[in-house]
């Protein structure tokens, strides 16, 4: 059943008015419990949930809210292979490229998904041996992704947040975007005898790749290169595109991991040649453990969960319309932009599963950036302006480096900064008062590993599943990126010849100054 059409929502609507005089400050005072209620430990990391605007009755209604609306049911479907993601009439499997081949977990699954994690597993040892062989391979010294959202995003991420584990003496690169700045400057510092391409695009058509994947080949040939096939490798689900493309060497996936949740298959390459296959089999551990959590853990501990009601009430109820993301470690510094796509582009919808208007908001806009730089920025905004913004700071304990004054001092920031949006000032009067009772969750892990990111990242893909089953939408298909692909289809051959009949009179004098 649609969230909306519960009766638990109803509660929740009655909770929300109740709630305008709910004051942080005082619910601490009057609650001694409040911290350890609210936060709770899951596989790779520890959440305190307890700065934020709820309280007891309102979670338990929450929680009515998950059963009544089917959240489980959804859940239980998902982790059976049954096509979940109706309007491409596809299963939604990417938990199963973190699980294990062998076990008592692996026995219970389905015949037709067991059939699958063979091919997974198969696929997985093919990708990581020939991610072993680059790693030992002295002649290739840079290792370019040629991808755009999920096929860049993932690996790019975790590259960059795994950056204390990666081989010394091979450099890393992505190339994304459809502007040839970002791949005329990567290229310009290659040699094409020491340099590995990877194609990544499960579709292999996005327009973007291709015409950067294009350009690439014809870069290598011109410097010299010539055995294509040893130094440019596909990762997609259409063997047959890249094998037109001249491509050999290609490590496949299926239809039913979504781009946006695809760092866990062959799109996981450049990690894995980054990390080693050891630390990639960690980190898909991680999140396997966390899928073990989100599927047996009861709801009231069940982290995902807890978040993704959290999200609906903020969303819904409290209408807050954005999230600020801060991660307090500077290898997290791709990690919002991952989120962005993860959640705005499963649940930035309109329609509910049957195709109906919804009557209420769904995706929050996501946003932020690393402290503590954010806080000389937009932190400004978030303790005084007028819009109430949670924010969810991420924070590791311990730092790989030997500076330890430097690690005090940042943890003493997120304390800070969570303690400041709570308590707020009022003493000084006009502009240095700060209002305080401004909510934010705090995400600990001990260490930046492997096995903590892949928890951590599987942990964001479930409570995003949350919101999603509650707002009733589909959270794995992408539509709405369609329509730009067709009019930038129409505007690039009219900007090859000028022809601006029919358009409207904006982009018509746009075009004629372009052309
Ligand atoms: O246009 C959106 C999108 O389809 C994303 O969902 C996807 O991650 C990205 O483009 C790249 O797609 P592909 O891997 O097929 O090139």
């Amino acid at each position: 059943m649609r969230g909306d059409q519960t009766a638990a929502w109803q509660d929740l609507i009655k909770q929300a008015e109740a709630f305008a005089g709910f004051d942080l400050r005082d619910a601490f005072a009057s609650d001694p419990q409040r911290a350890s209620h609210f936060s709770q430990e899951a596989p790779g990391v520890f959440a305190d949930l307890s700065k934020n605007h709820w309280d007891v009755k309102v979670e338990a209604d929450l929680l009515a809210l998950a059963e009544q609306a089917g959240v489980l049911t959804h859940r239980n479907r998902m982790f059976k292979g049954e096509a979940i993601n109706a309007t491409e009439n596809r299963a939604v499997m990417h938990w199963l490229l973190r699980h294990p081949a062998e076990g008592a977990a692996a026995d219970a699954l389905p015949a037709s998904v067991k059939a699958s994690l063979k091919d997974v597993h198969d696929t997985l040892n093919a990708m990581l041996s020939f991610a072993e062989k680059i790693r030992e391979d002295a002649q290739i010294t840079d290792v370019v992704n040629i991808g755009i959202g999920g096929s860049d995003l993932g690996p790019q991420m975790a590259v960059l947040a795994l950056q204390s584990f990666v081989l010394k003496g091979k450099r890393f690169h992505f190339v994304s975007n459809v502007d040839g700045h970002e791949l005329a400057n990567v290229l310009q510092d290659l040699k094409a005898e020491n340099t590995l391409f990877l194609v990544a695009s499960k579709s292999f058509t996005t327009v973007d790749t291709m015409i950067n994947a294009v350009s690439a080949k014809r870069w290598f040939e011109a410097h010299g290169g010539t055995v294509v096939s040893r130094h440019f490798v596909a990762l997609t689900s259409n063997i047959e595109a890249a094998g037109k493309f001249g491509i050999q060497t290609c490590f496949g996936f299926w239809d039913w991991v979504g781009g946006r949740y695809s760092l866990w298959s062959a799109i996981g390459l450049p990690l894995a040649i980054a990390i080693g296959a050891d630390k990639f089999r960690e980190m898909l551990a991680g999140a396997h453990a966390m899928d073990q959590h989100f599927q047996h853990a009861e709801t009231a501990q069940n982290l995902p969960v807890r978040l993704g009601l959290l999200d609906v009430w903020y969303r819904n109820f409290l209408r807050y319309t954005s999230r600020c993301l801060a991660p307090y470690h500077s290898a997290l510094k791709r990690f919002a932009p991952y989120l962005q796509q993860l959640e705005m582009e499963s649940n930035g919808k309109q329609v509910d599963q049957t195709g109906q208007v919804l009557p209420y908001g769904t995706s929050p806009v996501l946003w932020g950036e690393p402290g503590t730089n954010g806080q000389h920025a937009f932190f400004q905004m978030l303790h005084q302006g007028r819009d109430v913004v949670p924010l969810e700071f991420v924070a590791v304990k311990n730092a790989t480096h030997a500076m330890p004054d430097h690690q005090t001092l940042l943890l003493s920031n997120v304390l800070a900064q969570a303690q400041a949006l709570m308590v707020g000032k009022s003493d000084a009067g006009g502009h240095k008062n700060f209002p305080g009772n401004r909510p934010s969750t705090i995400v600990l892990l001990e260490d930046l590993t492997p096995f903590n990111l892949g928890a951590l990242i599987a942990l964001q893909e479930h409570r995003v599943f949350v919101s999603g089953a509650v707002w009733g939408i589909n959270s794995f298909d992408q539509w709405g990126v369609e329509l730009g692909k067709v009019l930038a289809k129409d505007l690039h051959s009219r900007l090859l010849t000028g022809d601006v009949s029919g358009l409207d009179a904006s982009t018509a004098q746009l075009l004629k100054r372009l052309v």
